[in-house]
């Protein structure tokens, strides 16, 4: 097979789906919160429709409006996805974890545990950790962005090395000789930086991938260098049009090749939140019975999208002809261009909303084939490796890999099936074991 094909994933989050609100979608258990079945179906789900990975992400504090909206993060995603890794047997996952409120020994040691549990399926989502609410939990003040990113470089450094300090061919095993490990092929790497250093050698054999990938969110300056370096998965931050996106892949693209690296090898993804049903107004309908009490406060957003003022009262009434005459998308939000044009079709701004204008991600409307559409052009346009579904109700993602799934499929733009077991194997990417010789 040589044509380059598309690669999901999928996101793995409180037992819900993504939208605050979508605890109360009529298909979720309100208590659901934290049951694993939940997340061993959506995991299950994800590999039915051949996914390359679940991602995690991961806040470790208490944010937003948690009175009316469901948390995003509850269990640390490491204990979910031990749990996972068991019930699943190709599927990657990509786990959060912090580079500024850990122990190197403690991320080496966890993330190739579940390495080796999962059988050469997982990643580590590295992440500096700013939000002064989760540093408030480690008893700290925000550390300066240089430092922190200071320390991730230490951080990545030394958990690689001790990832590696087992020696690929230690476990000898002999029973007529006696000899279990040949222990000049398990070390100690002594290793130290400005802010962290451990002497290993960590007690865990490769995995069938050797390592866990290393993945990175966010992006800026410093977060490309961490990413060119060491990066084998970007996630891209929220971009709504396939210029910018294709430009922010580039960036990624170039900070690897500057760190000495092939392009190639890192792969990057970014967000869609489909909204689906038979036809627009279908899918349009699903999507306002979970919004609907969000209307309050996203009318007037909306209307600062608009360059209008609008509130609540009027969320069900189409906009005036003297209204659309006066709109004017907001220059500071790229998401406004998308909600005029949408306002211009005669929508209401209830609907309007719910069309996921100011979603996390670019949101495509109606049935599969408008989702297949909206992938493939994205892809075909070069924007991404891969396409990370951020599924609003978990019960989109079931949609997804049984309407759409087979669409692209048929269309030659995606496997049908895994060519291998690991995590490296589903992306493409080559196999590491300890540092990268080539990033110094
Ligand atoms: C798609 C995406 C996912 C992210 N996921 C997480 C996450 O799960 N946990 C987290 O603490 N930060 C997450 N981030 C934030 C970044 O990793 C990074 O911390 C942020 O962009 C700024 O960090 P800095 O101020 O230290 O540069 C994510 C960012 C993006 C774009």
């Amino acid at each position: 097979m040589s044509q380059k094909m598309m690669l999901l994933s999928a996101t793995l989050s409180s037992g819900y789906g993504v939208q605050g609100q979508a605890w109360r979608a009529p298909e979720n258990d309100t208590r659901n919160l934290t049951d694993v079945e939940v997340q061993v179906k959506l995991a299950q789900t994800a590999e039915r429709g051949k996914f390359a990975f679940l991602f995690a992400p991961d806040f470790p504090g208490a944010r937003g409006d948690m009175e009316n909206q469901a948390p995003a993060s509850t269990l640390d995603p490491i204990v979910t996805l031990s749990v996972l890794a068991h019930e699943t047997t190709r599927v990657g996952f990509i786990a959060t974890g912090s580079t500024t409120y850990n122990e190197p020994y403690n991320l080496a040691r966890q993330f190739k545990a579940l390495d080796v549990l999962s059988r050469g399926r997982m990643g580590w989502n590295a992440v500096t950790t700013s939000d002064p609410i989760a540093v408030a939990n480690y008893g700290e003040q925000v550390r300066p962005r240089a430092e922190r990113y200071e320390r991730a470089h230490e951080m990545i450094t030394i958990v690689q090395a001790l990832w590696g300090s087992w020696g690929e061919d230690a476990w000898v095993g002999d029973v007529d000789t006696g000899q279990f490990l040949d222990m000049d092929q398990i070390q100690p790497i002594n290793l130290g930086g400005k802010h962290i250093a451990s002497r290993g050698p960590l007690v865990i054999p490769p995995s069938e991938q050797g390592q866990p990938v290393v993945a990175s969110a966010g992006g800026g300056e410093y977060g490309l260098g961490l990413a060119g370096r060491y990066a084998s998965v970007a996630v891209g931050s929220s971009t709504y049009d396939f210029a910018t996106t294709r430009q922010e892949r580039e960036m990624y693209r170039s900070a690897a090749h500057q760190a000495g690296r092939d392009a190639d090898e890192l792969k990057y993804f970014t967000g869609f939140m489909p909204i689906m049903g038979s036809t627009v107004e279908e899918a349009i309908r699903r999507r306002m019975q979970m919004d609907e009490h969000l209307a309050p406060q996203r009318v007037p957003m909306l209307g600062q999208m608009l360059g209008l003022s609008l509130d609540a009262s009027r969320a069900d009434q189409p906009l005036s002809g003297p209204q659309l005459e006066s709109a004017r998308a907001n220059p500071a939000d790229p998401r406004s261009s998308r909600a005029l044009e949408i306002a211009y079709q005669g929508w209401t701004p209830r609907e309007i909303l719910a069309h996921g204008v100011i979603d996390y991600a670019p949101s495509p409307v109606g049935p599969p084939e408008a989702i297949a559409d909206y992938l493939q052009d994205a892809f075909e346009a070069g924007i991404a490796d891969g396409f990370w579904l951020q599924q609003a109700t978990y019960a989109i993602a079931d949609d997804f890999v049984d309407e759409v799934v087979p669409i692209l499929q048929k269309r030659g733009l995606y496997h049908r099936d895994y060519q291998g077991s690991t995590l490296r194997e589903h992306l493409g990417v080559p196999r590491q074991y300890g540092q990268d010789p080539r990033v110094s």
